[in-house]
């Protein structure tokens, strides 16, 4: 995903304090300097996140009998369980989450009006929430704007965890009103009462891939919820791992939700990653899935974490859809996108094939997933990565060996502090 140094610069420098601070405040932490201390790290939150990840490769390995809550309940210290999945999952999650929102602002979302409430479902300690938040914190300038004094709502299981998550909201927003909702979602039934409001924008993540709710069921609901519970031009975000079976199952659910909004027509689309509505070509083909990675200058303490447990987080793997409620797609939706007649967006990095020859995956409504030859000089000599989307490309050739023969544009970066294109 392309984002701009100033907004992967977002969790440095002063945010390892601002947090340590917080979590002293919150009687997580004795004093600002546990989160520095190596020893401190290694004897009380170590042994915590590697039982997080053990759990979660089980879980992401589809064995029987887990339950999503099982990690919450299994320790023998609860506080320190919390405190481990908040320092190694939620905020990494949170950027991802805050990672999407500039991804929707660099293309030139349409919709100017502000996001004045926001729902995050299975929130857990307000990953998603606060990703928003930190999306639109250091002056940064994204589409669409978060209003100076939003309504947060938070729904999870787990009370102790909500607790901290709304705290934490509260914490990087002193302007938001947030509201708490500890109760367990039927997936398979209405996700909220049908009185409950309409939101602007709805997140859920890492939570559905925590349902046994068949996709297809998933995906009735989803449509669903947008139609009820989500304002006009309103947003749902759906992050999930980049795992294969994970991904895979995002995707079933997003082509199950296609036919659910054309039979019942509804007026939905997703905007992102795809630009259109096909078939995803990736479910076609068994051994395929698609996700996104976006790298990021992490917290100091992840560092401290990664050194003594091995987890890697420089990059952020993740697979995510963005739907809309509204009739209009990705390319009535963006200005960059606007007027275009193909798109084509890249699902894998560029690999350079020696001289000025790059070789990359692209995915369109066009040409579905090709596998593309481009000459440097074709890219307009551009760094191209993963995310990039091409405009007007003509691709020719079979599905595996495709040559791209011409474009008119690439979707420019937009610096998030100036509003201005940096490349
Ligand atoms: C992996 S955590 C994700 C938390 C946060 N959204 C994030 O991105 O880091 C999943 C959370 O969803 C909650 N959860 C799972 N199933 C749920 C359900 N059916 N209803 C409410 N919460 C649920 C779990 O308790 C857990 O806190």
């Amino acid at each position: 995903m392309r984002i701009s140094e100033a907004f992967s610069r977002s969790f440095e420098d002063e945010f390892d304090t601002r947090l340590a601070e917080f979590l002293v405040e919150q009687k997580y932490l004795s004093n600002v300097e546990d989160l520095r201390s190596r020893r401190y790290v290694a004897r009380s939150i170590i042994p915590h996140i590697k039982t997080l990840s053990d759990h979660f490769n089980r879980m992401n390995s589809d064995a029987p009998g887990l339950d999503g809550t099982a990690y919450w309940a299994e320790s023998s210290n609860d506080a320190n369980r919390r405190l481990a999945y908040f320092l190694a999952y939620a905020i990494p999650n949170a950027f991802k989450v805050a990672s999407i929102l500039h991804e929707i602002s660099r293309l030139g979302f349409k919709n100017k009006g502000s996001i004045q409430s926001v729902i995050e479902l299975g929130a857990g300690p307000a990953a998603g929430a606060a990703g928003v938040v930190l999306a639109h914190s250091r002056d940064l300038k994204i589409t669409p704007a978060l209003s100076l004094d939003p309504e947060f709502a938070l729904v999870e299981q787990r009370k102790s965890v909500l607790e901290l998550g709304s705290a934490f909201l509260q914490h990087l927003n002193p302007r938001a009103s947030v509201r708490t909702f500890p109760r367990r979602i039927a997936f398979d039934q209405p996700w909220l009462p049908k009185a409950a409001p309409k939101f602007d924008l709805a997140i859920a993540s890492f939570v559905l891939n925590e349902s046994s709710v068949s996709p297809d069921t998933l995906a009735s609901r989803t449509a669903e919820f947008v139609e009820n519970h989500i304002t006009e031009n309103g947003l749902l975000l759906i992050v999930e791992p980049a795992l294969r079976e994970q991904s895979r199952r995002m995707l079933t659910l997003r082509q199950k939700w296609i036919e659910r909004v054309e039979l019942n027509g509804y007026a939905q689309r997703i905007l992102l990653p795809c630009l259109g509505h096909q078939s995803c070509p990736a479910l076609a083909k068994e051994e395929d899935w698609c996700h996104e990675d976006v790298s990021w200058w992490r917290p100091k303490y992840l560092r401290m974490i990664e050194e003594l447990t091995g987890l890697d987080r420089k990059s952020l793997p993740f697979s995510y859809l963005v739907i809309s409620k509204s009739a209009l797609g990705a390319a009535q939706s963006f200005t960059s996108l606007e007027g275009a007649k193909t798109l084509h967006r890249l699902v894998s990095p560029a690999k350079s094939m020696g001289g000025s020859a790059l070789e990359f995956f692209t995915c369109s409504s066009e040409d579905g997933k090709r596998r593309v030859r481009a000459t440097k000089g074709t890219v307009q000599g551009r760094f191209m990565q993963r995310g990039d989307v091409l405009i007007n490309a003509e691709v020719h050739g079979a599905p595996e060996s495709s040559q791209l023969d011409q474009l008119s544009a690439i979707v420019p970066l937009i610096d998030p502090m100036t509003d201005a294109p940096v490349d």
